[in-house]
């Protein structure tokens, strides 16, 4: 078979090219052309991207966007985005110039906890396994000493560990459920290494435990994992003024206003349907944060949509009210995020995006990401509950159209000039470039 290989690995990346672009290119040399136009001329830096994954064999570009007047607990920050949507950027600056002119956002973490569980099963008497686990359960920190000897030397560490019985859920499934402090670092290393260590001690104690009979002493470590679904890692973001005080120029009355943005969110809250797409909104803030700092934005998004349907509901991540004449509106999301280790001290775009931040800690990049992902969830509403969404999208789609014209700058003025006026659509920009060309 044409598209099988064997040792695909084993290839070395000129050769990886080669297959892929004389297996599936109609003219194999051009697309080996535009593979490589996309290497960095610096070789060691194009080795380093390399080296992040398997097979690599070139880069993939997303823009790194700034929105700047990020005003955080009193502090101006410049927020770094890395993603593919036009739109987003400028939603996030235009909130951010917005609420800093309101008092600017006020976050707090209510807690930083990692969470990891061994999963294991256990075929016997529970009292037995309680009773053993209390017993050993110093043996656990014992036997991980050796690796988190450095974090406690940060502050961090093992918080807990509790025995959990899962029996009512599946049989004979009980877990190790610990709870750790990582400080700046995400800990998903820190946390596993933890975790594989605790189940060795689990299944090298119950071996010798003289009180278990031969099944009981049988422990079977299905996995030994942390977990994404951060409950414990928890920050709220909250902007509030006056209404009256949320009067601009595209906000003539800004009663009218706050009631259509708290039954917008209403909506949210009580329609699944909707709450997916206005908590996407939220999501397009908080990723591209989350991605141009290094961060795993997998474990995020997992985590936080986890978080939305807790209650039984997938429901809206912020919340709002009126109360006394003031509009407030709010999150409360799970963040598990480092500003050490990984990606961040090694992507140097990455350290860009975190020394224009000022090198926050991990408590503080949670702030900042839930400021994002709040400010963006407003641009969204606000424009979604007044112009409507198109007007603004369709002024970034037709500058993606222009480009893709390659249209001269006399072209591009004529353009623009012609859609401040009249709608876009794709349709529209292309009879009219034809149209200016012919
Ligand atoms: C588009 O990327 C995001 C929005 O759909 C969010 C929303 O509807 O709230 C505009």
């Amino acid at each position: 078979m044409k598209n099988n290989i064997n040792g695909f690995s084993k290839l070395s990346k000129e050769k990886k090219i080669d297959w892929i672009a004389e297996t599936y290119f109609a003219q194999p040399e051009k697309a080996v052309q535009l593979i490589k136009s996309y290497w960095n001329a610096d070789a060691k830096l194009q080795q380093l991207h390399d080296d992040f994954i398997e097979n690599t064999i070139t880069n993939f570009y997303l823009p790194l966007g700034i929105a700047p007047n990020f005003l955080i607990n009193g502090k101006y920050y410049t927020v770094p985005m890395t993603i593919e949507e036009s739109s987003v950027v400028a939603a996030a600056a235009k909130s951010a110039k917005y609420w800093s002119e309101r008092g600017g956002f006020k976050t707090t973490v209510l807690n930083s906890e990692k969470i990891g569980q061994v999963h294991f099963t256990y075929n016997g008497d529970a009292t037995k396994l309680k009773a053993f686990f209390t017993k050993i359960k110093n043996k656990f920190y014992e036997d991980t000493n050796h690796t988190t000897a450095n974090m406690q030397k940060r502050g961090g560490g093992i918080v807990d560990i509790v025995l959990k019985d899962k029996t009512a859920l599946l049989d004979n499934y009980f877990q190790l459920h610990a709870t750790f402090q990582t400080k700046d670092s995400m800990g998903a290393n820190f946390i596993n290494s933890c975790l594989e260590q605790f189940a060795k001690t689990l299944k090298r104690e119950a071996l010798a435990h003289a009180e278990f009979n031969a099944e009981e002493k049988n422990i079977d470590i299905i996995m030994s994992i942390l977990s994404n679904y951060v409950t414990n890692c928890i920050v709220r973001v909250e902007v509030s003024c006056p209404v009256e005080q949320l009067s601009e120029k595209n906000i003539p009355n800004p009663k009218d206003f706050a009631e259509k943005m708290v039954k917008a969110i209403r909506i949210a809250e009580v329609e699944p349907y909707r709450a997916v797409t206005h908590n996407k909104g939220i999501m397009n803030g908080i990723d591209a944060v989350v991605l141009a700092t290094g961060n795993d934005f997998r474990a995020v998004e997992a985590g936080i949509h986890a978080y939305a349907s807790k209650d039984g509901q997938y429901t809206s991540l912020s919340h709002a009210k009126i109360e006394n004449d003031t509009f407030s509106y709010w999150m409360e999301i799970p963040l598990a995020l480092g500003t050490v280790g990984g990606l961040t001290s090694l992507h140097p775009m990455v350290k860009l995006a975190l020394e224009m931040l000022e090198n926050p800690s991990s408590t503080e990049l949670m702030q900042i990401v839930a400021a994002t992902g709040l400010a963006q969830n407003f641009a969204a509403l606000r424009s979604l509950t007044t112009t409507g969404i198109q007007e603004g999208h369709m002024k970034m789609h037709l500058g993606n159209i222009i480009n893709q014209f390659n249209a001269t700058p006399n072209e591009r003025t004529l353009i623009e000039n012609h859609f401040e006026k009249n709608p876009v659509s794709h349709a529209a920009v292309v009879a009219f470039i034809e149209n200016l060309r012919k």
